[in-house]
């Protein structure tokens, strides 16, 4: 096999692995798709400062991430239905995401449950809530992310309801695939992943079907979630989260600076400025143009993480150099998942850790929390374009 060198080539084989629907689903933004591109096309926008003749030996990308110790300063994302990109992926990434010393965030619309991602892995990983009408749900399912040892919830505050991403609609996306003819044939050319499939149990919504009054299969689920997810979650409904989680608590989804304001009033451990990877608000900024401004309103009370459009080491170089405390990917691990499950993850992160160092060292640095403001090029004058 020719070797994996980017997340490019870890995307173009889950690709050609992975049934069209559920491929479709990772790489897809809402309606024009504009925010989506953009997130990643802004950061090519920010240049670097390159340094000559400084000892760049015994480099470290140790840091942290409210109080827990990383290996470098990323975090795997919420990823909805995970185990639909490869047979049980949440366990997969969460397990490869241990190996590399870095944090998993298992999503509330997971496949494989809390208890069962708790089962099969030894650290504790973080859990992201989306608040429902249904409280008695959303109150027990805190509880069993409590149980289960997750040390952070992380509150999803920008999918209240949902922006459409036309490919899904027109794939009639549902976990497990609808039956039709089209999902049935392309289904069929994916023989590694139905192999694969056919050997877990793990094939509906584990948090959701079984815990929920009135979901029993998924030919409810999609009617719930439509009916379920809560329109008037507003920021007191923060303070109801808080009330019942005495652990790190961090939003996800601030994209402005006032909202970040508030996020920092109310007392979380850390916001992280995303925009859903361009799958809700289209037309959004890109988070890493507005980071700066976000660090400079808040950052001295909050930690600030960002997420969104990140495909590489130097992008995530560039966010810790505007002032973000740490990151997170989506896709370019879910790539990785689907292109070779655990491997895949372990390879989607070992790319991001060798062009993260590799970067910092162009850039003069040898250590991840000396790098700052002074490796952007003209800084003050990008962002405020
Ligand atoms: C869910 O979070 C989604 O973006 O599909």
């Amino acid at each position: 096999m020719t070797p994996i060198t980017s997340i490019a080539d870890l995307q173009e084989l889950a690709r050609r692995r992975v049934p069209k629907m559920f491929y479709d689903y990772a790489d897809s933004g809402s309606y024009t798709e504009g925010t989506y591109r953009d997130n990643t096309d802004a950061f090519g926008r920010h240049k670097l400062r390159q340094r000559v003749a400084v000892n760049i030996d015994n480099r470290s990308l140790k840091t942290s991430m409210v109080g827990r110790e990383v290996a470098m300063p990323v975090a795997l994302a919420p990823v909805g239905m995970t185990g639909m990109q490869h047979a049980d992926g949440e366990i997969a990434a969460a397990l490869a995401a241990e190996a590399a010393g870095v944090p998993f965030t298992l999503s509330t619309m997971s496949v494989c449950s809390i208890e069962a991602v708790a089962e099969a892995t030894t650290k504790p990983f973080w859990f992201q809530l989306y608040v429902m009408r249904d409280r008695g749900f959303i109150e027990a399912l805190i509880k069993r992310a409590y149980a289960a040892n997750c040390e952070a919830l992380v509150l999803t505050l920008d999918l209240q309801i949902l922006a459409q991403r036309h490919k899904d609609v027109k794939n009639g996306l549902s976990a497990p695939p609808k039956p039709t003819l089209a999902n049935i044939l392309n289904v069929g050319t994916k023989p590694r992943w139905l192999w694969n499939m056919a050997q877990t149990k793990n094939r509906t919504f584990g948090n959701i079907v079984g815990h929920a009054q009135g979901v029993q299969d998924m030919s409810s689920l999609s009617d719930w979630t439509s009916e379920q997810f809560d329109q008037s979650l507003d920021w007191s409904s923060i303070e109801w989260v808080k009330q019942r989680w005495d652990r790190k608590l961090i939003l996800k989804g601030i994209n402005d600076v006032e909202d970040a304001k508030i996020a920092a009033d109310i007392g979380a451990d850390a916001i992280i400025v995303s925009n859903h990877g361009g799958r809700q608000l289209d037309g959004a900024a890109a988070p890493i143009d507005l980071l700066a401004k976000i660090v400079d309103a808040v950052g001295d009370r909050i930690e600030v993480h960002l997420g969104s459009g990140i495909r590489s080491g130097q992008d995530i170089f560039k966010a810790i150099a505007i002032g973000a405390k740490s990151t997170y990917i989506g896709r370019a691990y879910i790539y990785g998942l689907g292109a070779m499950g655990q491997a895949g993850v372990t390879a989607a992160l070992d790319v991001i850790r060798k062009e993260l160092d590799v970067t910092m060292a162009l850039c003069g640095e040898s250590n991840i929390k000396d790098v700052g403001r002074h490796n952007l090029l003209d800084f003050e004058d990008r962002t405020n374009r």
